[in-house]
């Protein structure tokens, strides 16, 4: 059995949800990076113990909110020791344009689990991009380095777009059965 932990900044829910969707697919465990930045000591014992480590975070100015950089750069005292060295690794991002510069912060997300040293583990999933696409369609943004999710600006936390959490919740199984074939190698 995989051990997959989600972690994770959200502002005002809506991230909230996509990850409590990504985890509840799989059972991982979800880690919350606090309106401070910062998570609890046994969420860093989760973190190393884990095979694989998923990173979320809304796309604030182009970019991830400063909560999820302060983890991040706390993240370094795991760096120094190259403990999360060859763990997969996965992210996702969500912000209110269609575009809104997501790729940004998904690139930064992949640039960190680098950093560590980790298996990055692209969406996998072909676009939905014809006339008749739906945002009721898996991967209607057409992302491809790792989860993209809209909420548009006036969308409560329920009513994230169908398509892109059920996006989620294949991205999820993706990076659980490539984290077992890890594993078992
Ligand atoms: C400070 C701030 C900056 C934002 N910057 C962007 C942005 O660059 N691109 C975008 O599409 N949406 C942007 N948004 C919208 C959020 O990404 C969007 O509302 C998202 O669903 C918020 O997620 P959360 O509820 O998990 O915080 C911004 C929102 C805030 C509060």
């Amino acid at each position: 059995m995989s051990k997959i932990a989600v972690v994770y900044h959200s502002g005002y829910g809506h991230t909230k949800v996509i990850a409590e969707t990504f985890a509840n697919e799989i059972q991982a465990t979800l880690i919350e990076v606090d309106q401070e930045g910062n998570i609890q000591d046994q969420d860093w014992d989760t973190l190393d113990t884990a095979d694989a480590i998923v990173f979320g975070a809304p796309t604030y100015m182009g970019g991830v909110p400063w909560q999820f950089k302060k983890f991040a750069d706390a993240s370094s005292k795991r760096w120094f020791t190259r403990a999360w060295a060859d763990k997969v690794f996965g992210g996702f991002t969500n912000s209110a344009s269609m575009n809104g510069d997501k790729q940004v912060t998904l690139i930064s997300l992949h640039t960190l689990a680098s950093q560590h040293g980790g298996i990055w583990v692209s969406l996998g999933l072909a676009p939905s991009n014809t006339k008749s696409a739906t945002r009721q369609d898996v991967n209607s943004l057409g992302g491809s380095v790792g989860l993209l999710v809209q909420s548009p600006a006036d969308a409560s936390v329920d009513e994230i777009p169908s398509g892109d959490l059920e996006t989620a919740k294949q991205y999820a199984k993706r990076i659980k059965a490539i984290t077992e074939k890890f594993i078992a190698a």
